[in-house]
């Protein structure tokens, strides 16, 4: 049997695209801004992790290009080897300090975060406790590790105590959550999660890329918002967000992290992270610190959509946070919705099984500091309209 018969075979791509439903992979002519350009014409961006608009902060862009001068385009090697400048070592202790954590580790992705942290740490006789939604990238990490992965409902704090119970004793635990949920919005227990981690013997890993920058002190995070930062033992983040950048880091006691970079294997065998990335996140560091405006503005837009997505009748789920999900139902009634707010002039994400369960299609929205109140209103009008005209409301 031919190994390509399958891609040969698969259609359901070719059908979206035959029918003019496809929304996936859009080149996009401009920057991350509020609104984009897409083939010539203007879009109002309801789709972008650029939470703090840092993309286009002139003095990210100016830092970026200025490493770019000094250092080259790119470091040829892993940090294991010839890849680790006095930037990313900067940039670590920058990170740590910020945190209050002993020592960080920056990677390429945060994708390699995740996959590389939890692989390297928990061998076989121990297990990974995980919320059933959490980023595909902590499931890679999860399939990468020797040890059993046991999850828990969303966010259902219940759940995790009777899973907790009946983890094998004497095994290593490592509970590991999203603090903002990067579908549905919701955000983490992360005092009660801290809290059944000390009675029953586990550490915490929260994944803080959809919360940092947004929340908590100096943008600290989900976990510090909640006032348990401290409590948590493992902190990552992506670059690839707030930060407006690519990369991601992990912070910890500087044991651990003494072993995930001599143990993670995105860290030993993919190479580092290019000079321009890291003089950029570097810079935005600075930025997200002292960047309390943005955040205010970032959640009076957010509040401003909830409350109108939700007032025209949309399902949004338990959100509390700057990513606002509208349920639509069945993927197909969510791929045409989103193909028609598009037309309109309003980018959006379309998420559909597998991505969901089954039937449980929802387009994605996600806000920035830089929309204007008239662009907010500009793509609640579209929204409503077409919503009304395809009877999604
Ligand atoms: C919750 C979460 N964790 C990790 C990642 C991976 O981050 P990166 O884009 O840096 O690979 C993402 C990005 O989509 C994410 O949403």
């Amino acid at each position: 049997m031919d190994l390509f018969r399958k891609c040969f075979q698969w259609k359901d791509w070719k059908k979206a695209q035959q029918f003019g439903y496809y929304p996936y992979f859009t080149p996009i002519e401009s920057e991350a801004g509020p609104v984009v350009e897409i083939g010539g014409e203007r879009k109002i961006m309801l789709g972008s992790n650029n939470y703090l608009g840092l993309t286009s902060h002139p003095e990210v862009k100016q830092a970026a290009a200025a490493a770019v001068l000094r250092y080259g385009s790119g470091c040829t090697g892993s940090r294991f080897l010839n890849g680790t400048l006095n930037i990313h070592v900067e940039l670590e202790e920058a990170l740590a300090d910020w945190l209050g954590k002993e020592a960080a580790l920056v990677f390429s992705t945060g994708f390699f975060v995740n996959q590389g942290v939890i692989s390297a740490l928990v061998s076989s006789e121990d297990v990974i406790i995980s919320d059933k939604f959490n980023h595909a990238s902590i499931v890679e990490g999860s399939r990468l590790a020797a040890g059993e992965t046991i999850r828990y409902r969303h966010n259902d704090m219940e759940d995790l105590e009777r899973v907790l119970k009946k983890a094998p004793a004497g095994a290593g635990r490592l509970i590991v959550t999203d603090g903002v949920f990067s579908g549905e919005g919701t955000v983490a227990n992360i005092p009660r999660i801290v809290a059944l981690a000390s009675e029953y013997n586990a550490r915490v890993m929260v994944d803080e890329a959809h919360s940092v920058g947004v929340f908590g002190s100096e943008g600290r995070g989900i976990a510090d918002e909640q006032g348990v930062l401290d409590g948590v033992d493992l902190y990552m983040a992506t670059f690839s967000k707030s930060f407006g950048g690519v990369g991601g880091f992990v912070a910890g006691p500087y044991e651990v992290i003494m072993w995930i970079r001599h143990k993670a294997r995105p860290m030993i065998f993919s190479a580092s992270l290019p000079p321009a990335s890291v003089a950029g996140v570097r810079r935005a560091l600075d930025i997200i610190r002292a960047g309390d405006d943005l955040r205010a503005r970032l959640l009076a837009n957010a509040d401003r959509m909830r409350a109108g997505l939700r007032s025209l009748g949309f399902e949004t789920g338990a959100t509390t946070s700057q990513i606002i999900p509208m349920q639509i139902g069945k993927d197909l009634k969510c791929v045409k919705y989103w193909k028609a707010l598009f037309e309109a002039g309003v980018f959006t994400n379309a998420f559909i099984h597998p991505a969901t369960p089954p039937n449980r299609a929802l387009i994605r929205t996600s806000y920035m500091p830089t929309h204007t109140d008239e662009m907010l209103d500009e793509a609640l009008d579209v929204i409503e309209r077409i919503g009304r005209k395809q009877k999604v409301i």
